[in-house]
């Protein structure tokens, strides 16, 4: 059972972390030169077929962490120092993106429903700060959660 867990958690981690690597390092540079009346609707195209992976992500990801916990260690006494500061960084992931999707990315939508481009563009570029910011701690997430064990 507890491989179903630990299988779980980390094809989550696998498919967050990874789609956010591919969007800030492959896809915001390769859309870079399209002028933003194009660029601006593709990025809503595109976080309209991403989110929904990173909210199973963002769900996945504790439900499966706790079991492990609780299956495992019994409890949080005795927990792992890199288990603990998994969760932490785990948790702080999930709250950016929980304000992603509430604050700037509904913005960005209504904005692009409105074909405001210009204000749509500006929100943009806060979800592209966090998302950066999200896709730095998810790989430190990512390292410690898997090396933990070794030291
Ligand atoms: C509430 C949040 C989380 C909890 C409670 C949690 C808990 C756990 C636990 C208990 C393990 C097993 C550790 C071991 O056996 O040494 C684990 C492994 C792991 N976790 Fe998390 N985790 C959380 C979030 C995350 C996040 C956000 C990421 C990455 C972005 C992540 C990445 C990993 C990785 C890569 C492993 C190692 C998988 C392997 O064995 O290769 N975890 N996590």
């Amino acid at each position: 059972m507890i491989t179903i867990a630990l299988a779980l958690h980390l094809l989550a981690t696998l498919i967050w972390v990874g789609g956010m690597f591919f969007a800030i390092m492959v896809l915001r540079l390769a859309a870079g030169e399209l002028d933003p009346p194009i660029r601006v609707p593709l990025w809503g195209r595109v976080f309209q077929r991403f989110f929904p992976w990173v909210w199973m992500a963002v769900i996945i990801l504790p439900l499966s962490g706790y079991w492990m916990i609780f299956s495992v260690w019994g409890g949080f006494a005795g927990l792992p120092l890199h288990v603990h500061i998994m969760q932490a960084l785990g948790l702080i992931m999930i709250l950016i993106y929980l304000h992603i999707w509430f604050a700037p990315y509904r913005r960005f939508r209504i904005a692009l429903s409105n074909s405001d481009i210009p204000e749509a563009g500006k929100n943009l570029n806060q979800i592209r700060i966090l998302v950066t910011v999200n896709l730095i701690i998810g790989l430190v997430t990512s390292v410690v959660g898997s090396t933990g064990r070794y030291w």
